[in-house]
Order: C-alpha cells, then structure tokens, then sequence
C-alpha cells in the first residue's frame, strides 16, 4: 500500500472512534504529551509575530496552543486527511486550515513545524523521513522543528505500528546537510525534536 494511503487509513480508525476534543483522534496517548511536544516545538526560538507551517496539522491543536502561549502568529495548518481539516476547522474556526499537501504550498514560512506527521510504521521511514526534513527545510525561512518517536522508548512504550527512529541518526544526517542544529531528548521518554536552524 502506498504511504498516503496507510497513513490516512490509520487517521479513518481513529476519526470514527474518537471526537476532536480526544487527543487519540490524532494517535496521541493524552493530553499532556500533545502540550508538551507542542513547547518543545515552539521553544525553537522567539516564535512571536512569525509565520508557522504546521505539517500534518491534525485537528489544529497547535493553533489552539499558540493562541494562548504566543502572539501575533500568522498560521497556517495543513494536513492530507480531509475530515481532519474539516474537524480542525470546526474547533478553530478563526485559523486557517486546508486540505493539501506540502507541494501545493507556494509561499515560504518563517517556521515550518511538524508534530506527529511521521510517526507510522511505513515500508522505508529512513528515506521518508529525511526526504520530509529536506523539504520541510525548503519551506521555512528561520527554521524546522519536527518531533519523532524515539528508539531509545521503553518497550512497555512501544507500538508494533510505529516507527522508533534513531535519535543519533537522524541528528547526523541534519548537521551534516545544513549544520546548526539541536536535538531534545529529554522531554518524554518514547520521543524527540530536532530544531534546524536556517
Ligand atoms: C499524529 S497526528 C498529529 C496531529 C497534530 N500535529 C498534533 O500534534 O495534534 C499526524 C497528522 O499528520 C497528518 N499527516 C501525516 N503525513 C502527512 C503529510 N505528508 N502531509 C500532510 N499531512 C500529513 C495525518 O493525516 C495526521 O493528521
């Protein structure tokens, strides 16, 4: 099966089971670890009066969390799974969400932000994964944050869907493509985000 289509076949379960207010409508286990990912995004760097990308967006609770921890945010959320845009509209009627992928996009973003989009187990994550930081890097104007699943999780933490990337692989392939860079790992202990700096 293509990517896509596994990706949004995983997204139909968890749409028909749970309402926009769950956090497991996204694949997330609660609350807290959707907030948490969420500042560890944002703590990329003075993120006020910037422009945000928010890839594979969900039902836009990354809005919903920038509305209240920062200001004068021009955001933008996007996500392939069509009831995901409809619900995040829904919930957030005032922000901009839309139904298209990373390819229709035409104007650059200050930060280009990823949360979750990258997390399924698909036939060759390592190649996916870095052809996504590429192009996400060829997005954004200061900089990319994007948070994945760690190797280093606990197996009581581990899902056979998922993919556990390597931490240390993902930071080499980062520096040595574009040089300033950090990695967290130290947030939660199934997960981690690079912040790449332009
Ligand atoms: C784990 S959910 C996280 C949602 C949201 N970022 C959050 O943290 O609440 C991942 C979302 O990414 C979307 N997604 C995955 N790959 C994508 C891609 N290449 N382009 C657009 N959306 C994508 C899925 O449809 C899903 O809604």
């Amino acid at each position: 099966m293509h990517e896509k289509e596994q990706i949004l076949k995983f997204f139909d379960s968890t749409i028909s089971q749970y309402t926009s207010d769950d956090p497991f409508v996204v694949g997330w286990g609660s609350l807290d670890s959707q907030i948490v990912r969420f500042k560890v995004l944002a703590d990329i760097g003075d993120i006020n009066n910037c422009s945000i990308l928010d890839l594979g967006c969900g039902v836009g609770d990354l809005y919903g969390y920038l509305e209240q921890t920062a200001s004068g945010i021009d955001y933008y959320g996007i996500d392939f799974h069509p009831e995901m845009i409809k619900m995040a509209k829904k919930k957030y009627p005032a922000a901009r969400f839309e139904n298209i992928s990373l390819e229709d996009v035409h104007e650059k973003y200050d930060y280009v932000f990823v949360s979750g989009a990258f997390n399924l187990l698909i036939e060759d994550n390592e190649n996916y994964i870095k052809n996504w930081i590429i192009k996400t890097h060829n997005m954004a104007k200061k900089g990319v944050a994007i948070n994945l699943l760690s190797k280093y999780a606990p197996l009581d933490k581990k899902y056979y869907n998922l993919c556990y990337y390597d931490p240390l692989y993902v930071l080499d392939f980062c520096i040595k493509k574009f040089g300033k860079v950090n990695l967290k790992h130290d947030y939660l202990p199934h997960d981690f985000t690079i912040h790449i700096y332009k």
